[in-house]
């Protein structure tokens, strides 16, 4: 594109943290391949038996915490700090590699494993321990109804108003690492394309389903194809 984009809007999947050591979810060994998402990721799921749904998660949040974030999320904080127009990171992981890395604009639309929410009166607050039924909710006293703060299927992901607001903005749209299969987050470049004058990218390990939507592609492994995407675009500010 020729003119340098003053808003950019990025979203990433699991395909960026992949290199951290945090599985994705519909590749070959995906998360989805071995554990029904129906039973772990659905409020049917938790009304059905909370235990094993907590005992999936409390696992979850132990193997993130303990990750760190790799040169793709630092590239993009780089790219954060360094681009004179507004840089958003729109992110469906729940882990929180892209704050680790420094990225400080970013909306978590699919929740948080490091954060707890109760059912009843959906107070949030950050939650560094095992979740379990026999615990009671800090605000509101209510035992058993506390879950972690990730969007399960079924359930609205979070600042969409925000999101497409952004979107509707936006010159350029960088899709990273996601399958492209999850909606709403699967129709946000449709949603750009819309707009003639906005670019549209997908830095993807392989062409992801979505992939003829974009004006541009590049695959390969996140810590090598994002890190020379922003190089790119850096350059482009000299
Ligand atoms: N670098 C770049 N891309 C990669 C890498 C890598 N090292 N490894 C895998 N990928 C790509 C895969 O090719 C795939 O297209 O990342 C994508 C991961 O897709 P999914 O596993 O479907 O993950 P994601 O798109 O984030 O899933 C969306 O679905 O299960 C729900 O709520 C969950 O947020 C998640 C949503």
């Amino acid at each position: 594109m020729a003119t340098l984009p003053q808003r950019i809007v990025i979203l990433t999947g699991a395909g960026i943290s992949a290199e951290s050591g945090l599985g994705t979810f519909r590749d070959k060994d995906g998360l989805w391949t071995k554990v029904r998402l129906e039973d772990v990721a659905t409020p049917e799921g938790f009304a059905r038996d909370p235990d094993y749904v907590l005992d999936f998660h409390n696992e979850r949040r132990l193997i993130v915490r303990d990750a760190v974030p790799n040169a793709a999320h630092h590239a993009l904080a780089r790219l954060e700090q360094f681009w004179p127009g507004e840089v958003l990171v729109v992110t469906q992981n729940v882990d929180g590699l892209h704050e680790k890395a420094g990225t400080r604009n970013l909306i978590h639309m699919h929740g948080e494993t490091g954060k707890v929410r109760c059912n009843i009166c959906a107070d949030v607050r950050p939650w560094d321990e095992d979740i379990t039924t026999g615990l009671h909710c800090p605000n509101c006293g209510t035992v058993g109804q506390l879950r972690p703060d990730v969007v399960w299927f079924g359930e609205i992901p979070y600042h969409m108003e925000r999101i497409h607001d952004a979107l509707a903005a936006c010159d350029l749209f960088v899709s990273i690492g996601t399958s492209g299969v999850v909606y709403p987050a699967a129709g946000f470049v449709a949603q750009v394309r819309m707009k003639k004058r906005a670019h549209t990218v997908e830095l993807n390990l392989e062409p992801s389903d979505g992939a003829s939507m974009f004006a541009e592609q590049v695959n390969g492994p996140a810590s090598r194809i994002v890190p020379e995407f922003v190089d790119r675009l850096i350059e482009r500010l000299s």
